[in-house]
């Protein structure tokens, strides 16, 4: 098993370190009542270890990543590691439930992190440690090829959410809802939809080769004539058709 001395690492099954737990199970308060219904829906799910590591530091402890809805930590159940994503006692959202059925929808497109089980307040999904899309540009040696073939995966997969009637809501800002590592991973369906018109195609490709920090740089890099993709992406918002799309990739030079 898991190194228990190790501090980096909070055993569920022992209260001895419930200070941090409680802190990061009921962020951003501490409430002890809660913090038992959390415990025990985690052990529940059967989450053993939740491991203090990570990019984002929270009043000293490391975690995968804070959102405005929730908190991701690295934890482990059999020896195996998994993204756990905790609902904040301040989220808007009464439960997880529709997030997780959203995501393992779209998971059967083959699309963001697999959902392995989820609860009121929890999420168990497959662990993605990557790159963020800017940290692609910053390469050492700027790897056109790279760059062509995730942004070529990120506009595959949301034309699969556009036809497949699912709009994320969050891809106007791509920044930290995509993580690189062996496959482009669109992730976070907490503001995703069945309801509303989809937009995922449209936003994504705003924020790499319109609006978004890095578009002036892409535009150049793929020699992208920006008023006939504006001309038509105005026709794809009406007629999401396979070979508008094509015809997209095309004019963006991704083929
Ligand atoms: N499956 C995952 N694997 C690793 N890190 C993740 C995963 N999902 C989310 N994260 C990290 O946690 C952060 C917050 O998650 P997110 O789903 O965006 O929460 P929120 O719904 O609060 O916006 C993300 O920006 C990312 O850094
Ligand atoms: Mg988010």
């Amino acid at each position: 098993m898991l190194l228990e001395q190790n501090l980096d690492y909070i055993n569920i099954n022992n209260t001895s370190n419930n200070d941090i737990l409680n802190f990061i199970l009921c962020y951003p308060v501490s409430n002890n009542e809660l913090f038992n219904q959390r415990l025990q829906e985690l052990k529940n799910l059967g989450i053993e270890y939740l491991e203090l590591s990570g990019p984002t530091i929270l009043f000293g402890n490391h975690i995968l990543g804070k959102g405005t809805r929730g908190l991701v930590v690295k934890a482990f159940s059999k020896n195996q590691a998994y993204a756990l994503k905790i609902r904040r006692l301040d989220s808007p959202r009464h439960n997880l439930s529709k997030e997780a059925k959203i995501q393992s929808f779209v998971n059967s497109l083959g699309i963001g992190p697999k959902i392995v089980d989820s609860s009121k307040n929890f999420i168990i999904m497959e662990l993605i440690q990557g790159k963020l899309l800017s940290q692609l540009y910053d390469m050492e040696s700027l790897n056109v090829d790279i760059i062509r073939l995730t942004i070529k995966s990120l506009m595959d997969q949301c034309y699969r959410l556009d036809i497949n009637g699912v709009d994320h809501g969050e891809l106007s800002d791509l920044r930290k809802h995509v993580i690189i590592n062996h496959r482009v991973n669109i992730i976070d369906f907490d503001s995703a939809s069945y309801n509303r018109k989809t937009s995922n195609l449209t936003s994504c490709i705003q924020y790499l080769f319109i609006g978004g920090p890095n578009s002036e740089f892409l535009r150049k890099l793929f020699e992208i004539d920006l008023d006939k993709i504006l001309l038509l992406l105005r026709k794809y918002k009406f007629n999401k058709d396979y070979l508008t799309y094509v015809h997209l990739l095309k004019l963006l030079n991704m083929n």
